[in-house]
């Protein structure tokens, strides 16, 4: 059971989420104004308060908010001593909310193996700089590698990493496996011209630039401002010149007339994938969203499909588990589209133009990748 101070703030973190403050925007917000708060202290109440949202449909909720963090930290405990003890049957109707199963089919097996997955503390990857996993994880220690990905490493230490002179000179970033395996699938070449259409903070953007080792150009777009600027930041540290960020709204009015080796579009989507991390989106994530996520998909889709080049190769990722959000957000573009041939993800190690990666099967976020290329003539 964590201390009395970790319960009391966690109690106070829960008391300021409301329907439309996520969890980790909560913490954040929390810590900010709680400045003296060491990070041991934060790991133990963003835990605790993730925790909570795991478990939020076990707990009495006419009991105090110290009573239901009490409760599910004791079903966390009996959990992770023993995944066996609770039920499949019953995880399926309440470590995720029902709708769920109108967009996510899976044999029973691997629907108990996914939900146990999604009831466990998340793992922490990182990604050295291309071919220096070996000598990062000597120097940091506590670094398991994965045959997955060759610069992906699981973390198992309790140090601060943003502390680290290693991720202060920029040899590594946080990155989630399924994310680098987008990289790996992307394959981008030394020398090429690719299109990162909503790069964000740049956590895919980086990584294509280092697999294309600081040669040719990755143009990192997203709507956001804020996020692009965190992304030049993030470049700085790892010393990454190959990219240009520009601003696009998603629409048709694109941001530039080339035409690329590569685009990545890793679209805006309802994170199903994400719920292990981030448990408070399985209560707050709806249908509507999913409906409304998976149109904006295909239009991003449509808006930027003209930009590539004869042979060029378009990869699509988001970090859901979707039906309407995935496969089928890829069939009616393969269908829309007889320019561009579906393309087996051969670097991910499949013959098939589509993977779903799943949280159980990777220990990381669940996502989706697919892939294309434009027929020649
Ligand atoms: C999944 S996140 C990208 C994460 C990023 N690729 C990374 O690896 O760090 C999706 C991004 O799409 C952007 N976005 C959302 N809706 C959009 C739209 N309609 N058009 C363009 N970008 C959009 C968001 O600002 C967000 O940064």
């Amino acid at each position: 059971m964590p201390d009395q101070a970790t319960l009391n703030h966690a109690a106070q973190v829960l008391v300021a989420i409301s329907s439309d403050q996520r969890a980790d925007t909560a913490l954040r917000f929390y810590f900010e104004h709680h400045r003296y708060l060491q990070p041991p202290a934060k790991r133990a109440i963003s835990h605790t308060v993730f925790v909570y949202f795991r478990w939020f449909s076990w707990l009495d909720q006419k009991a105090s908010p110290q009573k239901r963090l009490e409760q599910a930290v004791e079903l966390h405990d009996r959990f992770t001593a023993d995944p066996k003890s609770v039920k499949p049957e019953t995880l399926a109707v309440r470590a995720v909310p029902e709708w769920l199963w109108t967009e996510v089919d899976l044999p029973a097996e691997a629907k108990a193996s996914y939900l146990r997955q999604l009831q466990r503390d998340p793992a922490l990857w990182i990604r050295a700089r291309p071919g220096q996993a070996a000598a990062l994880a000597k120097s940091l220690f506590a670094c398991e590698p994965t045959p997955l990905a060759p610069d992906a490493l699981r973390f198992t230490g309790t140090q601060d990493l943003f502390k680290t002179e290693q991720f202060k000179t920029g040899e590594f970033e946080i990155q989630d496996l399924a994310s680098q395996l987008v990289g790996v699938a992307a394959a981008p070449k030394p020398g090429e011209t690719w299109w990162d259409a909503c790069a964000g903070e740049g956590g895919k953007t980086l990584h294509l630039a280092d697999l294309m080792q600081n040669k040719g150009v990755v143009w990192a777009t997203d709507r956001n401002e804020r996020r692009i600027d965190t992304l030049k930041r993030r470049a700085g540290r790892a010393k990454l010149f190959n990219y240009r960020s520009e601003f696009w709204d998603g629409g048709r009015q694109l941001p530039t007339k080339l035409k690329f080796d590569g685009i990545l579009l890793d679209a805006p989507c309802s994170g199903v994938g994400t719920w292990q991390r981030n448990p408070h989106a399985r209560w707050t994530t709806t249908p509507d969203d999913v409906r409304e996520l998976a149109a904006t998909q295909a239009t991003l889709l449509s808006n930027l499909v003209g930009s590539l080049k004869p042979g060029g190769r378009l990869i699509y990722s988001v970090c859901t588990l979707t039906r309407s959000e995935t496969t089928a957000v890829a069939a009616a573009f393969t269908a829309d589209h007889p320019e561009l041939e579906p393309l087996p993800l051969s670097t991910l190690n499949s013959q098939l133009p589509t993977l779903t990666l799943w949280p159980h099967e990777l220990n990381a976020n669940g996502m989706f990748v697919a892939a294309w290329r434009k027929k020649s003539a």
